[in-house]
């Protein structure tokens, strides 16, 4: 209702200009228990029907935020009022990097989409390291211990990635570095290999290059007093084969599961006229696709490891589908633009509702659903 006020407002903004708006509000709202107290009462939406287990961590329910919103890891608290079971912070490079140069960050209205080329943007891994472990100090119970027991709690992922000036042949390094300063305060890590607007790093999801990568992090992950679980983000513009080459290598190295899909490069059917903007598109137009990489995965991998499904989740029937896809847990970015911050709340109301309707008693019945 409020939201559908002041949405003109911020659509008359620089799209990056009117996320840094909201980021400022909700940082204010983050430091104020009252505001914070005050969101949880507007937006929170319990429902057991919607807690599920994932790669050993407990979720209240399976909607997160996804990758990108909270890049530096400075909005977790009132991020988790707004509703959301989890939150993936990121993505966080090893050196701080500013990304590239602005305007970089465009709305398709029309399309219910976005095109962005922020080109991970980060502070840097020491400074979120220090957020986030701040963070998992003030509670605890969300980032790092498996069990979550209070109803605003979320869990606290990390999305680490390379800077564009490190070559390729030495990414590797890079992901090490960020896994070893953020592992430890997050509570699953997802290794980015899917961003367009870092050049060459979607050739890491080619078989020798990825086995370096994934061997080389879960080598260091068995060396925690508790290994994470680690995910791979994948590309929505892979080949089938390609897939399957991941897949095969993740299954190898032992990582947990995948993140589906990242921001995709294909522009068909777009009206907006910013349709021709370089960058990552995002939002309703990839939903299939998504979708499709979803049940790809899920049938390749013999439905043994979860996937995070993720790309044009805006309703509740959106977040069902991905499930019924073979999806674990799902994750918007998009949709919030579009429907505001009452969008976790009315996604997990929404899919209490059609998951009773089609007769489930709890929502790890309904993954994998739809796929034959
Ligand atoms: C993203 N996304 C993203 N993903 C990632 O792994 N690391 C990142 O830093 C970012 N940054 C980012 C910025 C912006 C402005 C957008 C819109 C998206 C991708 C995001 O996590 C997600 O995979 C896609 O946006 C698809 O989901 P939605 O937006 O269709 O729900």
């Amino acid at each position: 209702m409020l939201y559908a006020l002041f949405k003109p407002l911020l659509f008359q903004l620089d799209a990056e200009r009117a996320h840094e708006m909201v980021s400022r509000l909700l940082r204010v709202a983050g430091s104020s228990p009252v505001a914070l107290a005050a969101m949880r009462a507007m937006y929170a939406y319990d429902d057991p029907i919607l807690a599920v287990t994932c790669a050993g961590l407990r979720f209240t329910s399976p909607l997160g935020l996804a990758a990108g919103f909270d890049k530096r890891a400075t909005m977790i608290r009132p991020l988790a009022a707004l509703g959301f079971g989890h939150i993936e912070v990121g993505t966080v490079t090893p050196r701080p990097q500013p990304g590239n140069p602005r305007p970089r960050m465009f709305r398709l209205p029309e399309d219910r989409a976005l095109i962005n080329r922020l080109g991970f943007n980060s502070p840097g891994m020491l400074v979120v390291s220090r957020r986030l472990s701040a963070a998992s100090r003030q509670s605890p119970a969300s980032t790092l211990s498996p069990v979550v027991n209070h109803s605003s709690s979320a869990v606290v992922g990390v999305n680490i990635g390379k800077n564009r000036e490190t070559l390729l042949e030495d990414a590797t390094y890079d992901y090490l570095a960020a896994f070893v300063a953020l592992a430890p305060f997050a509570a699953y890590v997802t290794v980015n290999i899917s961003s367009p607007n870092t050049p060459g790093l979607r050739h890491l999801h080619e078989r020798a290059a990825l086995e370096d990568l994934l061997g080389t992090l879960m080598q260091m992950n068995r060396q925690l007093a508790q290994p994470r679980p680690l995910f791979v983000k994948v590309s929505p513009d892979e080949t089938a084969a390609q897939l399957d080459e991941v897949v095969d290598v993740a299954q190898k190295v032992g990582v947990a599961g995948f993140v589906a899909t990242n921001t995709t490069l294909d522009r068909q059917g777009l009206r907006n006229s910013n349709r021709s903007e370089t960058g990552g598109l995002s939002g309703q137009p990839l939903t299939p696709r998504a979708r499709a990489v979803i049940s790809h995965l899920y049938t390749a991998t013999d439905k043994r490891l979860p996937i995070i499904g993720v790309g044009g989740v805006a309703s509740a029937a959106d977040a069902y589908d991905h499930l019924a896809a073979g999806a674990t847990l799902v994750q918007l970015y998009t949709g919030m633009i579009y429907e505001g911050p009452t969008i976790a709340r009315n996604i997990k109301r929404g899919l209490a509702e059609l998951l009773r309707r089609h007769g489930y008693s709890s929502c790890a019945e309904v993954i994998g659903s739809a796929v034959q």
